[in-house]
Order: C-alpha cells, then structure tokens, then sequence
C-alpha cells in the first residue's frame, strides 16, 4: 500500500518533471524559429548627427546597405540654395545641413566615391557623377542617389522609419522609396 502510493507519487512526479522538461525544449524550438530581438532592431540604425564633420564623407550601415552622410559646409548650403532641387535634398538638423543617401549608384549598383576637394562623387563603373547634394550631374546614373527612409528626432537621424521631412521627399519626387 504504501510502495504503491510511493510509486504513484513519483511517478507522477517524474512526469510533471518530464512535462516541464518538454515545454522547455518545445519553448527553446520556437525560440530558435522567432528572429532574433537585435534582428528586428536592425530594421533601424539611430544616428547622432553632432559626431560629423563637415565635406567628410561617412559610410554608416543601415539593412545592409552602405549609407553615405555628408555635413555640408556653408559654402555648400550657400551653392545648393541657388537650386532649390539640391536643397530639397538636403536634411537640416539643428543649425546643419546633411546629405545622407544609400551609397549604391542609381545605374547598376556599385559603390561611387567622394572626393573631398571637388566636393562630387564618380562612379567608377560607368563614369556616373553625382553631387554633394548626391544629385546626378553625369550620366549613365539616371537619378540622384536613392534617400533612405528616416525620422529626425532631436540631433538623431533614425534610418528605417518615415518622418514627416522624408514623406515630402517622397511626394515631390526629390527620392524614390528605397
Ligand atoms: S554603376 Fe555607376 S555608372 Fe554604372
């Protein structure tokens, strides 16, 4: 009588210990199914625009993509005033002016460079030039890089999420969604 009730009672105990053990396992499967937390984040890169200096060319990441952040100096913001398509461009946070775009040219995807003292960017695949503003001044390029979805909040720039500033770049036509 009393063996059995024993036996009973540990075998129900090594169940519920067996049950535990299952859910475990099954949670640590689904655990292993769900993206990652940093994954889901990384649909976001925040920026702290007050790091930059001014005509140098920066390359951040953001979804995989090589983005390009450009601080304007007076100089430049004085030229791209007398164009009012290269101001729309342009991104003003605080007293400064960025040019921040996804660094693939609009041709056929590579990589353009920046050089500094012409203040412009070449392709070097095809001979496409873009801008400080990265606005296309030579073909094949057949637009100004692509700008990437953000969200200005205070001197951060959040990459991934769409702001009022960039939904009118949309609607004017200044960028195509990327
Ligand atoms: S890929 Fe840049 S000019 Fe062709």
């Amino acid at each position: 009588m009393k063996n059995s009730s024993r036996r009973g009672f540990m075998g129900k105990a090594f169940g519920a210990v067996a049950g535990v053990g299952a859910v475990a396992s099954l949670y640590a499967m689904k655990r292993s199914w769900d993206p990652l937390p940093s994954v889901k984040a990384a649909g976001f890169t925040t920026l702290d625009m007050s790091a930059y200096k001014e005509n140098e060319l920066v390359t951040e990441k953001w979804r995989g993509k090589p983005i390009f952040v450009l601080k304007q100096t007076a100089d430049m913001v004085k030229k791209a005033q007398a164009n009012p398509k290269d101001m729309e461009r342009l991104i003003k946070i605080g007293n400064d002016y960025f040019m921040v775009c996804v660094g693939l040219c609009t041709h056929l995807g590579c990589i353009p460079g920046y050089n500094p003292d012409e203040q412009s960017f070449l392709c070097a695949c095809h001979g496409g030039m873009y801008d400080f503003t990265a606005e296309v001044t030579k073909a094949p390029p057949p637009r100004g890089l692509d700008i990437p979805p953000f969200k200005i909040d205070g001197m951060k720039l959040v990459l991934g999420e769409e702001g009022p500033e960039y939904k009118k770049m949309l609607e004017s036509g200044t960028t195509l969604k990327v």
